[in-house]
């Protein structure tokens, strides 16, 4: 792991950077200023230089749940912290310690392969471990919150580095304090906390779906490979057909709105929400509404799956945004229901 006594203390700067292949998009993007973050100790010197030219800023990781406009003004900090280590096994948990540039999948295949169960259900998720925690990346009934002990950031208010223990980061369904706060820390080091009990997590129909004609239990590697199967099917490929995964979250509506919807809706897909409120599936909603396979000029709404807005060539985060509010008012005419975009608005 790139530790922050050896590292170089200026990060590589590429002026006028293409971004096309950093997002997931694939929008045509220009950063200003592009600087490659390889280690936590550049982030000091940096982050001071742009506060005191009073630049625009913002991290990017995978790209991988952005959407970015054309031209990205000031400084745009690509982040690439690498390394993965097991610190410690006590009797309950492994603790793993993991740079921000991670790739996500690989960090999951990794820990299958050193016998450390338990992400499975979040494999194929696209983007970095530091932007894992920002959005409170879920899927198949886990969320990375559930596996974080502490995260390492960059305060940009303080000009220190801090420990963040998992209940300061306010996590909820697809939300954090990082998501809230963007400009007050950079993530360079997610530690991770995996319970050594395991259990396979099944309780999600479509994955469930998977294991039905076995007798035997499945492994986390089965999991792993049923996750990555269905995934295959239901999402696109960024590398194929550039996409950022569900773009809207899924609705939380009061109990009376989902009871009036239900009368008219019996079909209508929903979940009990924490909150006590109900979850509906935005996809179904959107599905009602006959977008699903739809394109608008260069971009669309995936043929398999409602909830993901493609751009099948040339298009820009204008034409997803307008296809994104043409969809919005729909269902809200049609349901009463509000639909929040998912990915961030660069
Ligand atoms: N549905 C339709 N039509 C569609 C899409 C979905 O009728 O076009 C119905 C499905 O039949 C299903 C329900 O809607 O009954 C929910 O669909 P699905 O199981 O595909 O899950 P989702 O709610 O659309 C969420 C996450 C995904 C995650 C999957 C699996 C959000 C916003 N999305 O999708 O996360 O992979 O569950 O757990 O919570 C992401 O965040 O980028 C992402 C892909």
């Amino acid at each position: 792991m790139n530790s922050a006594q050896n590292a170089p203390l200026s990060p590589k700067l590429t002026p006028n950077m293409g971004l096309k292949d950093r997002n997931t998009f694939g929008f045509e993007v220009s950063a200003e200023l592009a600087y490659e973050i390889s280690a936590a100790n550049e982030l000091p010197s940096l982050m001071a230089d742009i506060q005191e030219k009073n630049l625009a800023w913002r991290v990017l990781g995978g790209g991988s749940n952005v959407i970015l406009p054309a031209s990205l003004p000031g400084a745009t900090l690509l982040m690439n912290i690498a390394g993965q280590k097991i610190l410690r096994v006590d009797e309950q948990n492994t603790y793993i310690a993991v740079g921000a540039g991670v790739n996500w999948h690989e960090f999951v295949s990794w820990t299958l392969e050193q016998n450390v169960p338990g992400l499975e259900n979040l494999a194929l998720i696209p983007g970095t471990v530091g932007a894992a925690p920002i959005q409170n990346i879920g899927a198949y009934g886990a969320e990375v919150a559930d596996f974080i002990d502490s995260i390492e950031a960059f305060d940009t208010g303080a000009h220190a580095f801090v420990t963040l223990p998992k209940e300061a980061c306010h996590f909820a369904y697809r939300d954090s304090y990082f998501k809230q706060h963007p400009q007050q820390y950079i993530v360079t080091k997610v530690a991770f906390k995996i319970p050594k009990i395991w259990a396979p997590r099944l309780h999600y129909a479509d994955l469930a779906k998977q294991f039905i004609d076995s007798n035997t239990a499945p492994s986390a590697q089965d999991i792993f490979q049923a996750v990555c199967t269905i995934r295959t099917q239901k999402l696109p490929d960024p590398k194929v057909i550039g996409n950022a995964g569900s773009f809207f979250q899924n609705p939380v509506v009061p109990n009376t709105l989902f009871e009036a919807l239900q009368k008219q809706f019996p079909e209508m897909v929903s979940y009990p929400d924490q909150s006590g409120m109900r979850k509906l599936a935005a996809g179904w909603l959107i599905d009602q509404c006959g977008f699903k396979g739809q394109t608008m000029g260069s971009v669309g709404v995936y043929q398999n799956q409602a909830l993901v807005l493609v751009n099948h060539g040339g298009g820009t985060a204008k034409d997803i945004l307008t296809l994104a509010q043409s969809i919005k008012d729909k269902v809200n005419k049609v349901f009463g229901v509000q639909l929040e975009i998912e990915p961030n608005i660069f």
